[in-house]
């Protein structure tokens, strides 16, 4: 019995890994590779939005928002507000209650936890040469 509650010093340091890897996902609450925007969603009393870049990038080319739409290509280097939103920019451009539901679903969108820092999530660089 004693030896489950004091286990050795390599199994207490591999279980400590398993721990702190099984609590990674909920200390970010943002999944793998999702582009958390923080830039003045907080400051302005609303949660941090959390970007499905995955979700997205399976759907449509990339062109159509790093192209088209105009989104740099870097984390937290758009300037997006809401009036550009609802004027069809932006996330707008889709978020029309056409191609995809409104931009009065703020929850949707500001879903992220409080205090999140605006950058991608996880690992977003292919394993093969150059960045994507
Ligand atoms: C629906 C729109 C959309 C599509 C489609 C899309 N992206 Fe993005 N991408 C974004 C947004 C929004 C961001 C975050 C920009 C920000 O934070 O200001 C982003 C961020 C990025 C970044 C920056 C990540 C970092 O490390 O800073 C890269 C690289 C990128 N996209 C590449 C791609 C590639 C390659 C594709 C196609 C396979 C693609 N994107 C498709 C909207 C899109
Ligand atoms: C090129 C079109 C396009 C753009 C641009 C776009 N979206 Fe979307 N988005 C979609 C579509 C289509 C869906 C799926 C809608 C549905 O399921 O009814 C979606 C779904 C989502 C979802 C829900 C994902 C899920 O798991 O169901 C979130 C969150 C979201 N978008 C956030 C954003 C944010 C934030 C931006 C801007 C940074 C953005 N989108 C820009 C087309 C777009
Ligand atoms: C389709 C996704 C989406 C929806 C829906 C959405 N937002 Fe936003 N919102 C964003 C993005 C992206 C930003 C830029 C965040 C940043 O830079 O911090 C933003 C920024 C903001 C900002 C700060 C900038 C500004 O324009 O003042 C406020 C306030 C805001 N949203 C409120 C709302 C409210 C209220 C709703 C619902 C009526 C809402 N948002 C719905 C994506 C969305």
């Amino acid at each position: 019995m004693s030896g489950l509650f004091a286990p050795s010093r390599r199994l207490g340091v591999l279980s400590l890994v398993c721990v702190l890897l099984a609590a990674l996902p909920l200390a970010t609450q943002a999944e793998y590779a999702d582009v958390v925007i923080n830039r003045q969603a907080e400051k302005n009393g609303m949660r941090p939005v959390v970007f499905p870049h995955w979700f997205h990038r399976i759907r449509f080319r990339c062109k159509v928002c790093h192209a088209e739409l105009g989104f740099k290509m870097r984390a937290g280097s758009n300037t997006i507000t809401m009036t550009d939103i609802i004027e069809g920019k932006f996330c707008g451009a889709c978020h029309n209650n056409d191609i995809a539901w409104s931009p009065e679903n703020c929850d949707l969108c500001h879903s992220g936890k409080p205090g999140l820092p605006t950058g991608v999530f996880g690992g977003h660089e292919t394993s093969g040469p150059g960045r994507w």
